[in-house]
């Protein structure tokens, strides 16, 4: 049997780095509530077909990235790799179209792709996302991309810039990939041999290859937004109205097309270009996700970055006006959102959001001395519990300098010291770790003398 591992690209999340995570979620679902959205949670696990007819055939998500599974009644279910389509399926099981529209939902939680682990991608990774569905108005997406970057900026996350694009409708989108298709068959040999295969499956994905020699090529590429119908020029136009009377920094990025298949119309990514932001690991060929198994040891996730490259995108989305009648819907609902990367936003040294509200700074280090104390000290660290005065608790039996010592470290300002004559007498003693001066309270006051003290 190996040493026992988390699986490769997969972590436990522990004590400070837990709280990053809730204190981000606190302060993005409040951002969030404050513009209107109202949380939802789906099922970690969904139909496999869910993700596979919207996210698309032809991307990596599909193709190589999905955890699936067949239960013992013969269904096959996958592992969430994104939110989205799952939350489209709620919108239509739940009939959500006779609630009034458009219906803005935030979502928080775990998300599984099978990737190559480096710095800032993983197997297991967390996003919050906001979607609004049943409205087809451009400030919908100007309000998603804001909302984004609100929170980015809150979270104390510098030198931000949104990377936008517009991919168009059906149909003009289908002329645009004919002729994206057309000039990369003229230049096939200047294709890496991933992209080559691309070609064949999905043409718009090679626009955001990091293949050097693909790279040059697509310099030349037809834009998306040359193709563009009136009507969606006329909503991406306000769109980046929207942003700039926002005061939004923007950039149109004609090689952004996203890793799935489901956008329509607005697609963005948001990106913090400061040094200490993740980059891409160099991708060497012949050392290719899924070759490693994936009970590997801990040597995950340190892949090296290339210093050149783009930063790894904090946010991403777009507009998805097509999805529900991929999964189903007897009609369209237009609809937009947009997910953030937590743990790629709580790795960076500048994050700087308010630790989680639940967490209270222990005001008290409660010793206990002695079998009888130890057998009563629940009782009293239950009662500080409803008074709500937070206590730190010495469960070991640690000799009681030690422990005042543990307190004065810890910059405690009360310990309570519970020996078996005070258990006898129901008193307990309180020293004041600010002057050392101690008085000896009965059980029933302690409470009320802790919180009229500093
Ligand atoms: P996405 O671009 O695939 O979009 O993911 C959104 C964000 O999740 C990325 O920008 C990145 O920060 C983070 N992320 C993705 N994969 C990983 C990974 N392997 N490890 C760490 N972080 C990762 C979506 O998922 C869409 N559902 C977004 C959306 C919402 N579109 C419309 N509504």
């Amino acid at each position: 049997m190996p040493a026992p591992a988390a699986p490769k690209g997969m972590r436990d999340i522990i004590g400070d780095a837990f709280y990053k995570y809730q204190g981000f979620f606190e302060k993005a679902a409040e951002i969030a509530s404050y513009y209107g959205f109202t949380p939802i949670e789906t099922p970690i696990l969904e139909r496999k077909e869910i993700f596979e007819k919207t996210i698309g055939g032809g991307t990596d998500i599909v193709e190589k990235e999905m955890y699936t599974l067949r239960t013992k009644g013969g269904d096959i279910l996958a592992l969430r790799p994104e939110g989205t389509a799952a939350i489209m399926r709620a919108y239509v099981e739940h009939g959500m179209n006779a609630l009034p529209q458009p219906v803005m939902l935030y979502y928080y939680g775990p998300f599984f792709r099978h990737e190559r682990p480096q710095r800032g991608r993983f197997r297991e990774f967390f996003q919050f996302g906001i979607e609004s569905l049943g409205t087809k108005q451009s400030i919908a997406d100007a309000l998603t991309i804001r909302v984004s970057q609100i929170i980015l900026e809150e979270c104390g996350i510098k030198n931000l810039c949104v990377l936008i694009n517009s991919i168009g409708e059906k149909d003009s989108r289908a002329g645009y990939v004919k002729d994206l298709t057309a000039y990369y068959r003229k230049r096939i040999d200047d294709l890496g041999p991933e992209d080559r295969e691309r070609l064949k499956t999905n043409p718009l994905r090679i626009l955001d290859s990091k293949d050097p020699k693909t790279k040059e090529v697509n310099k030349g590429a037809p834009e998306s937004i040359q193709y563009l119908n009136e009507s969606c020029k006329e909503h991406f136009r306000e769109v980046l109205e929207y942003l700039e009377e926002m005061g939004v920094p923007y950039r149109i990025e004609n090689s952004l097309v996203r890793g799935l298949d489901y956008y329509t119309r607005t697609v963005f990514e948001i990106i913090s270009d400061t040094p200490s932001s993740p980059r891409d690991a160099s991708v060497s060929p012949e050392k290719k996700e899924g070759d490693a198994p994936d009970a590997a040891p801990a040597e995950q996730a340190n892949a090296q970055a290339d210093p050149g490259a783009e930063p790894l995108a904090l946010a991403g989305g777009g507009r998805y006006d097509n999805l529900a009648k991929i999964i189903g819907s007897r009609r369209d609902i237009p609809a937009v959102g947009a997910s953030l990367g937590v743990d790629r936003i709580v790795s960076l040294p500048e994050y700087s959001a308010p630790p989680p509200r639940m967490l209270k700074s222990p005001k008290v280090y409660f010793i206990q001395i002695g079998t009888g104390a130890k057998l009563k000290s629940l009782n009293v660290i239950e009662t500080l519990r409803k008074a709500r005065i937070p206590v730190l608790q010495a469960l070991n039996k640690n000799k009681l300098s030690a422990q005042l010592g543990i307190a004065e470290k810890l910059n405690i300002p009360y310990v309570l010291i519970f020996g078996q004559k005070e258990a006898i007498e129901g008193t307990v003693i309180v020293r004041d770790m600010s002057n050392h001066s101690q008085d000896t309270m009965p059980l029933t006051k302690l409470a009320e003398y802790l919180k009229g003290r500093k």
